[in-house]
């Protein structure tokens, strides 16, 4: 398996034959199957399906697929063009409702377009293009840094625990909570993994223990239930988390089940730790009660691991994909800019003012 896989990038912009080529993650960890998609259709439903997913992942295979939407878009009159490359963000915006970096990529896109309304639509084009690429070097850069930050954080700790996938396949390369274990692991470190399996849909079990076990990192399993136990045998030295949205005062939207980890992680003093790039901090959002969670389909709960129904079919069941840790259950988030800690809403504004001046700076001025 470790070299059929050998570690591409889990989001691709194919430019000889116009495709995002993505490794379908619904397969894994029994078949490591690459997907090349050009129709919006399916890109849509590749997002809303999880084929791609992570919020880092979906904002860049967003970018991409704008910027095919874009080609597909057959005429030289702009207000046309743009009226149609609208409705194309618009669509794929609707795929899935709680990860804010789909949002703030397509976002991106769409002010490409609205900014050149003087120039020919091909050049418009292949300015997506660049944008769409930068928005997929940027999470590269973005992720390693962010593993570079956790790692100053996470240097003595030997048992690291974590929840979903936050690693390579939740973004273009290295991850966001995962990336000081890859980066620590080229320094030297050797950290043991502890991997809660994510019910309902095995994001721990099946893709960060894939990704882990085939970079040579001791990764064990655990069943979410089994966290405590893990806590209270000491040992974790520390929770690393990813995360969908962060709101302005510092709360956390992260995959369903996370709160919980942050709760027990507070009872035993274990430092719980949030790698977050900045597009996935939403200063517009004042709290975690703003944010939109994602409810999926009951089958998820119900059948789909399962040879036959596991609940009678009679009983409600509820989905809720993601929930909310609040700012005071964690001790950190850790940006491609640095460490943010309480007071969030302070905090997180000089991480923003960094990264102005860093961009500033960068613009030669
Ligand atoms: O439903 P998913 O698998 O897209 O949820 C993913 C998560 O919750 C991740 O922890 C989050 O997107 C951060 S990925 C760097």
């Amino acid at each position: 398996m470790a070299h059929e896989y050998a570690a591409p990038d889990t989001v691709a912009l194919d430019d000889e034959n116009g495709t995002l080529v993505i490794i379908d993650q619904t397969k894994l960890p029994g078949r490591v199957e690459f997907l090349s998609l050009r129709k919006q259709e399916d890109i849509h439903r590749a997002i809303r399906s999880l084929q791609v997913r992570g919020a880092p992942a979906i904002g860049v295979a967003a970018a991409i697929g704008a910027y095919l939407a874009a080609l597909d878009i057959d005429t030289a009159d702009y207000g046309e063009f743009h009226a149609r490359f609208a409705s194309a963000l618009e669509y794929l915006a609707s795929s899935r409702p709680t990860a804010v970096n789909l949002f703030w990529a397509l976002d991106r896109m769409g002010r490409i377009v609205r900014r050149n309304d003087n120039l020919p639509v091909e050049t418009i084009k292949s300015l997506l293009r660049d944008e769409a690429a930068s928005i997929r070097d940027e999470d590269i850069r973005v992720c390693r840094a962010i593993g570079e930050h956790a790692l100053g954080l996470i240097k003595n700790v030997r048992g690291v625990l974590t929840y979903c996938n936050a690693g390579r396949l939740a973004t273009v390369r290295y991850g966001t909570a995962l990336a000081p274990i890859y980066i620590g692991k080229e320094k030297g470190y050797s950290f043991k993994v502890y991997s809660c399996e994510t019910r309902p849909l095995l994001q721990g079990a099946r893709l960060t223990a894939f990704e882990l076990n085939d970079a040579g990192i001791d990764v064990t399993v655990v069943c979410d239930n089994m966290a405590s136990r893990v806590m209270k045998n000491g040992w974790v030295q520390a929770v690393l988390v990813g995360c969908d949205r962060v709101a302005a005062n510092g709360d956390v939207c992260n995959k369903i089940g996370t709160s919980g980890v942050a709760v027990m992680a507070h009872h035993y003093g274990i430092p719980f730790y949030v790698c977050a790039p900045t597009s996935t901090i939403d200063m517009r959002t004042p709290d975690g009660s703003g944010i939109i969670i994602e409810e999926r389909p009951a089958s998820e709960v119900t059948d789909m691991w399962y040879r036959e129904r596991m609940t009678p079919s009679g009983a409600s069941v509820y989905n809720p994909a993601f929930d909310v840790s609040d700012a005071e259950l964690i001790t950190a988030i850790i940006t491609e800019y640095g460490v943010a800690r309480a007071p969030y809403r302070e905090n997180l504004a000089k991480i923003f003012e960094t990264r102005g001046r860093i961009e500033t700076d960068k613009m030669g001025g």
